[in-house]
């Protein structure tokens, strides 16, 4: 079956731990058992995908090591094509997460073998049959800017999740269908929202945590409403499920608003449970 979505990103494992509040520079805090979860913002975007339907690939890196294994079987036991992800003689990336009790993560990556993912490992081989190639940007810079050209090129939609923020080259963001960034994000690259699409993406979406998300674009912007959510128990990876689900309804033929609609639904599922890929809804739940 060929993939009609590819994902290029990273794959860690999750070291998770509740405290009550962080800790200051210098200071100590008690928190709870160590969780260990499967994630990274590549990995993430891949699975959420998949579980809502996509045929999907990703493009990645793992060390050889216990972490690597766990990230490999989360990704084949939710149905994510790994022909793509190649074992690096460097440790599997590791995310240092803390939640607080109101839900809020502050993370640490560690990129390990995310570092040795190389612009030869997306190729037009690497493309075929695909309709929408989707980045971020826990893998190297030169990489992502690469596979968005390959594949623009190439006629494939391109999908970047600007997380974390870096700076790109002019050509890359004019190469763009859709540049998705956070409120915070967008504050860092432009003065306001139509300022996004000045930089050269057909379209920018805004992601606007419990209120949803505003599509931008040339004839307007498009505000998509988020669901009532009960109690927000940890949003780590909520934006990686919301470009996850955008990128599989897009490779569906759905158009931008409509993808971002079903994504905000996605995104406000999953901080409803604990850690990122493991809080991923299904089609069928999200409905
Ligand atoms: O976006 C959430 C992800 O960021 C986590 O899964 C963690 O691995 C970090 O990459
Ligand atoms: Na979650």
């Amino acid at each position: 079956m060929t993939n009609t979505l590819l994902v290029l990103g990273s794959a860690n494992a999750d070291l998770v731990v509740e405290v009550g509040r962080r800790p200051a520079g210098g200071e100590t805090v008690l928190g709870g058992d160590t969780v260990v979860l499967p994630g990274g913002k590549g990995a993430n975007t891949a699975v959420a995908a998949a579980r809502v339907g996509a045929r999907v690939a990703l493009v990645g890196a793992l060390g050889d090591d216990g972490y690597g294994s766990l990230l490999r079987e989360s990704l084949e036991s939710s149905g994510v094509g790994t022909a793509l992800v190649k074992t690096s003689p460097r440790p599997t990336g590791i995310a240092y997460i803390t939640v607080t009790p109101d839900g809020e993560n502050s993370i640490v990556v560690s990129p390990g073998a995310n570092s040795d993912v190389a612009p030869s490992d997306v190729d037009a081989l690497a493309l075929g049959g695909v309709r929408v190639l989707t980045c971020s940007l826990e893998v190297p810079l030169e990489t992502v800017v690469h596979a968005i050209d390959v594949a623009s090129r190439a006629g494939v939609r391109t999908v970047l999740n600007l997380s974390p923020v870096a700076d790109l080259p002019a050509e890359t963001l004019e190469q763009l269908t859709v540049l998705i960034v956070n409120e915070h994000e967008a504050a860092q690259l432009a003065a306001d929202w139509n300022g996004l699409l000045a930089l050269g993406p057909a379209f920018a979406i805004v992601t606007l945590g419990s209120r949803g998300a505003a599509v931008v674009a040339r004839d307007g912007v498009v505000e998509v409403p988020s669901i009532e959510i009960a109690e927000v128990v940890d949003t780590t990876g909520a934006g990686d499920a919301f470009a996850g689900a955008l990128s599989a309804r897009l490779a569906e033929g759905d158009d931008v608003v409509r993808a971002a609609r079903y994504a905000a639904k996605v995104a406000a599922l999953s901080v409803t449970k604990a850690g990122a890929q493991p809080s991923y809804p299904t089609a069928a739940e999200v409905g």
